[in-house]
């Protein structure tokens, strides 16, 4: 089994936690708060369910103090607030700014080789921040929205197609926020056949929309941000990492030129293994699709901006 691990502890990371202990991706997963207590208790009802469900992994929890989390692999940071009902999440930026900062530097003090994984909000905004003042090499930080966009796509392509999303091969590239992620439905198959062969224009449409709406409907039903979906989407990305799997996922990842923009990160097809994020996948985007992705890119450069007044 591989190293150490570090999670936050409110709802995503401590999903994302569970995957990571079930699936046995560490040796030791640390799960990381700043409220007295619940990392700590966290950590201890999880490891009640190793009994239950034979995993090996052994789960700590730590208020704040983080010498318990040296020495990882890999961190998933999603400390900040979470949006509330009709709250883009853009709106979180000057508060995550600060907290999302504070935590890379305190965690490369005492893990000074691990691989981050961005999932607070705004994601884009979030890694772009996480690069610029870490100063890491590129490939050692990912933003997780656009697996998880990517897995929304396919739930609803599935809804429509009545089939098993885990047939479907779909990719959502561009930003994590409601108008800038943009679903290639070009792009998406059932078992390799394209599915516009199923679905006439109105479907795609809506497909799309719905998709693009994915998180803030379910902000709007559970009164805070999604979990579930977060959380898995971000253990599939440890778990590539971790296991060197190399498959081929959307991530917020530094960009110098491909998909025609630069210093900016966002969402496009990368292989996920060891290193990190290793290889941009070129898809080849038509001049609509191009259009799309580059007002996504002016969208969130105009958030980056936000950070200098901060
Ligand atoms: C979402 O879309 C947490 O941004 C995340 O649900």
């Amino acid at each position: 089994m591989p190293g150490k691990i570090i999670s936050g502890a409110g709802a995503v990371g401590a999903t994302c936690a569970d995957n990571i202990a079930r699936k046995e991706l560490a040796q030791e997963l640390v799960l990381l708060d700043i409220k007295e207590g619940l990392a700590e208790g966290k950590a201890q009802d999880m490891m009640q369910t190793a009994a239950l469900l034979g995993f090996d992994t052994k789960i700590t929890g730590s208020t704040n103090d983080y010498s318990k989390t040296a020495g990882s692999d890999v961190v998933v940071i999603t400390s900040g607030i979470p949006r509330k009902p009709g709250m883009t999440r853009e709106e979180l930026i000057g508060t995550n700014a600060g907290i999302v900062k504070g935590v890379c530097e305190n965690i490369l003090k005492h893990s000074p080789n691990a691989i981050i994984l961005v999932i607070s909000n705004p994601m884009d905004t979030m890694t772009y921040l996480a690069l610029t003042a870490t100063g890491l090499s590129k490939n050692r930080i990912i933003g997780m929205g656009g697996a998880l966009d990517s897995a929304r796509f396919k739930y609803q392509l599935s809804l429509r197609l009545n089939c098993n999303p885990a047939d479907l091969n779909a990719v959502v590239v561009g930003g994590h926020g409601d108008t800038t992620m943009i679903p290639l439905i070009r792009f998406a198959t059932w078992n390799s056949v394209p599915v516009t062969k199923f679905l006439n224009e109105e479907q795609q449409k809506q497909i799309v929309a719905d998709t693009m709406v994915g998180g803030a409907t379910l902000t709007k039903l559970l009164g805070t941000s999604a979990w579930y979906a977060p959380g898995a989407a971000g253990a599939a990305l440890v778990e590539s990492i971790v296991r060197d799997e190399k498959k081929l996922f959307t991530c917020c990842v530094s960009l110098s030129g491909e998909y025609g923009q630069k210093d900016i990160c966002l969402g496009v097809p990368v292989v996920i293994g060891k290193n990190g994020w290793e290889k941009i996948i070129e898809f080849g985007l038509n001049e609509k699709e191009q259009a799309e992705f580059n007002k996504s890119a002016d969208a969130v450069r105009s958030m980056n901006d936000v950070l200098k007044t901060l």
